[in-house]
């Protein structure tokens, strides 16, 4: 059977990073098979266009430009390691996918959603993944927490470190519009310590072990 295809999402310092590292020993505990993967990157093809759409020296990026380079690290990960281990049985907890293309450059930077299911379905064939872990928690908190903030200090920011906490806010409410109604997602309550968050997270993952059982 193929594996599930889980994405975890969130805003940068919601804490989905450090959740999927937990889930994946836990599952790797109880000889579940599956991989850890990212975005944007995954593959070497990838990880260069991310140091690329990361890098300050650009500043504020057109959205379009954004979203292309996006999707061209996501349609190599698609093919080279996202498919293939599918195929294999495994399940692949992948760190953002095409949510955050639509949070980010749709409802942060305001590009149409529709440009960018148009280019979605070149890029994946509209590739929609099984189940998605949305850490939600107010912008304010995830900045104050987040790893951006700690970055800064350190001098290593990224370019999208430099929004204001308006496109955070922004890029919330699309994560949590893209939610409403639609079964995909588990909404996680991540403004509470890790020990609050651990449980919701097994919890949508549980049945995982039942099947391997
Ligand atoms: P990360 O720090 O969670 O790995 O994400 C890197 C940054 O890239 C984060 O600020 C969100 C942003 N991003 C987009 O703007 N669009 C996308 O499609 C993806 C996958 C990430």
């Amino acid at each position: 059977m193929p594996g599930l295809f889980i994405t975890f999402e969130g805003l940068d310092g919601s804490g989905k990073s450090t959740h999927l590292r937990r889930a994946a020993a836990w599952l790797a505990e109880r000889g579940v098979p599956h991989l850890v993967t990212h975005e944007p990157g995954g593959t070497p093809l990838g990880d260069a266009v991310r140091s690329l759409f990361l890098d300050p020296r650009w500043g504020t990026l057109d959205g379009v430009v954004e979203l292309l380079l996006v999707f061209a690290s996501r349609r190599q990960h698609l093919l080279q390691v996202v498919e293939p281990a599918l195929r294999e049985g495994k399940h692949v907890l992948c760190d953002r996918f095409t949510d955050s293309t639509r949070a980010y450059q749709g409802y942060g930077r305001g590009v149409p959603l529709a440009v960018i299911d148009q280019v979605d379905r070149l890029a994946t064939g509209g590739r929609i993944p099984d189940r998605t872990l949305l850490f939600d928690l107010p912008a304010a908190a995830a900045r104050g927490r987040g790893h951006s903030l700690s970055r800064q200090e350190r001098g290593a920011a990224d370019r999208l470190d430099a929004e204001a906490l308006d496109f955070y806010e922004r890029v919330r409410r699309g994560f949590l519009e893209m939610a409403a109604g639609d079964p995909r997602f588990h909404v996680i309550d991540s403004s509470g310590p890790p020990q609050a968050t651990e449980p919701q997270v097994r919890r949508a993952l549980s049945d995982l072990l039942e099947k391997e059982a």
